[in-house]
């Protein structure tokens, strides 16, 4: 039986900062999606790990990330999302256009060593999948087609064509949970038979059925349908079964059987006891309402009993009571490879 990471692991300042330096700082980072960026002029901003980015769509059409701090004395100039022609910074209206070059600067001509054309927007890579838009703040980042792997190719496969999806909304929630723990609970089924029930009747949670595979980063999860569950759910349709895939270090991608749908999101680190998710909802352009309505209370009903969890383990492994736990090697085996993964990033 495999050990878990140290429990002091959840908790210590100092592994979330290596962990911010030697995993967030290089990793394609899941931002937004091009519903945001509907007609040139328009942004949104994001943040990659801990770098806030702004995502822009210039007039010219092209999709281009800036590091969203500004070259003057660092406030993070753009807010929210929107249409506009120019980004101006609210503390003294230096002003960017969306291509990222420095525009105008209040009285900076009074400083005859004032060189505009250095002082833009600092760039970063950006990559879209469908409507998918990644970014990534590191100084060489592979291209994103190699960090995705086979996920694509595996959605793909199972009969979803992310190019026709739909934006439906954005859910947000801050949870009191190291953010390794949340990944970790994200990355096993062990659980559903006990902790979710209404999920547990509609998939097929047992080990025989439920396949898990990990390839690279990626690990994924199949599920399929218990054949009781096709009435409960509505779940006929052009998926046959689930698909859950969890991109290292932080990417969620949720899949449900039935018609076209799609959940993607990152799970962000705020404070070494404390992080950020938001899932972004896609459904098939034909999905009636009413069966998005009963997959959206599905889904909040077993995230609400998710958080129950995570929260729960945060007070356990901060307790001091144990210095670690241990691991299924069957069940839990995405666990062990994400930690595998973790562990080799911060060790020296
Ligand atoms: S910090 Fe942005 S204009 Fe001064
Ligand atoms: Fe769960």
């Amino acid at each position: 039986m495999e050990h878990t990471l140290p429990y002091s692991w959840y908790s210590d300042p100092e592994i979330l900062r290596r962990e911010q330096q030697r995993i967030f700082r290089s990793a394609w980072q899941y931002a937004g999606h091009l519903g945001q960026l509907p007609e040139p002029g328009t942004f949104f901003t994001g943040r990659v790990g801990r770098m806030p980015v702004v995502v822009t769509r210039a007039r010219d059409g092209e999709l281009r990330t800036f590091l969203n701090v500004c070259r003057h004395r660092g406030f993070p100039l753009a807010a929210g999302g929107g249409k506009r022609e120019t980004l101006q910074c609210p503390y003294h209206a230096w002003t960017y256009g969306l291509d990222g070059s420095l525009r105008a600067a209040p009285r900076s001509d009074e400083d005859p060593a004032f060189r505009k054309d250095e002082l833009g927007l600092v760039p970063a890579a950006v990559g879209a999948w469908g409507p998918f838009i990644f970014v990534n703040a590191g100084p060489d980042p592979e291209p994103l087609d190699d960090a995705l792997g086979s996920m694509p190719a595996q959605v793909a496969e199972l009969g979803l064509d992310v190019d026709e999806l739909v934006p439906y909304t954005r859910w947000e929630a801050e949870v009191e949970a190291n953010w390794k723990i949340v990944c970790e609970n994200f990355l096993e089924c062990y659980h559903c038979q006990t902790a979710h029930p209404a999920l547990a009747d509609v998939l097929d949670v047992s080990p025989e059925a439920y396949a898990l595979s990990v390839e690279g980063r990626l690990s994924s999860q199949h599920g399929p349908i218990r054949e009781s569950g096709r009435e409960k759910m509505r779940l006929d349709g052009e998926l046959p079964r689930s698909q859950f895939h969890f991109l290292w270090p932080n990417l969620t991608v949720n899949i449900f059987p039935g018609r076209p749908n799609i959940s993607i999101g990152p799970v962000v680190p705020l404070t070494p006891e404390r992080s950020y998710r938001f899932l972004d909802y896609f459904f098939g352009p034909d999905v009636d309402q009413a069966w998005i309505d009963d997959l959206m209370a599905f889904d909040d009903q077993v995230g609400r009993e998710d958080r129950v969890l995570v929260e729960g383990v945060q007070r356990g492994v901060t307790s001091g009571a144990l210095e670690h736990g241990h691991l299924l090697s069957w069940s839990e085996q995405l666990i062990g490879h994400f930690q595998q993964l973790t562990a080799a990033s911060l060790s020296d």
